[in-house]
């Protein structure tokens, strides 16, 4: 049976500051197999790290990211709201992410967040930094924008990509192929059902869902030999993929 993979969910966001180095961190000491992390673009074309397009929900700051510079986004706290102890946190840019990982063992999954704003070249930038730092063996991009999905294969085939989505398909394995990418990331009720997710595999399709945090739906996903399971409590997951 497949081990399926414990990818933590914007680093151990389930106690630490969601997409600060202090939770990716956190997610490499206690050995889960995989970060999942966010990418947006500021005004001057740098890559940050955060989940919304906003930066009001995680920090300090108000308004979209797309509408700052790289050293204005620097100047943010991205921990404050998340616990007094974690002031001074910032907001993580991809080199600083990507600096820390290289060599860990540990694999990436990177979600372009290019679904809401179409941020220009992002495909680019991030394959490019990739490269930078070796990391081509160890990452999957991912996103919502499917379209970016196959743009970030006609820069490299060889990158690995996978398909967010929330729907419950039919033959989402065809699709999966028709795009051309290696892997599907659903929400996890989407592949709650062994036929569904056996269909998927025998066509060399890797399963990744997002976002698990109960030890029922975890334990279910193990069954069905999901590939990897993406939560925020890579501490729990540890425990039963172990
Ligand atoms: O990549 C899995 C998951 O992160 C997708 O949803 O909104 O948490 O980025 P979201
Ligand atoms: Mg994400």
């Amino acid at each position: 049976m497949t081990k399926s993979l414990n990818i933590a969910h914007r680093g151990f966001s389930g106690k630490y500051p969601e997409n600060t180095m202090i939770a990716f961190k956190k997610a490499v000491e206690i050995g889960s197999d995989g970060i999942e992390t966010d990418v947006h673009m500021t005004k001057d074309g740098a890559i940050v790290i955060c989940h919304d397009e906003k930066l009001d929900r995680t920090t300090n700051g108000q308004g979209f990211i797309k509408d700052f510079t790289y050293d204005e986004i620097k100047k943010l706290d991205a921990g404050l709201k998340f616990g007094e102890r974690f002031k001074g946190e910032a907001i993580p840019d991809i080199d600083e992410f990507l600096d820390y990982v290289k060599d860990k063992n540990i694999l990436v999954n990177i979600e372009l967040k290019n679904d809401m704003i179409h941020y220009k070249n992002l495909e680019e930038k991030v394959v490019e930094k990739i490269y930078e730092y070796g990391m081509k063996d160890k990452v999957i991009l991912s996103s919502f924008n499917h379209y970016a999905m196959v743009k970030v294969k006609d820069i490299d085939i060889s990158i690995k990509t996978g398909l967010l989505y929330e729907a419950v398909l039919y033959k989402a394995e065809e699709y999966a192929k028709m795009v051309g990418s290696d892997a599907l990331h659903p929400y996890f009720p989407a592949v709650m059902n062994k036929t569904v997710v056996d269909n998927i595999k025998k066509q060399g399709i890797a399963i990744n869902t997002y976002t698990v945090n109960e030890e029922k739906d975890m334990e279910k996903l193990i069954q069905l030999g999901i590939d990897g399971i993406i939560t925020n409590y890579p501490d729990v997951l540890g425990k039963l993929v172990r």
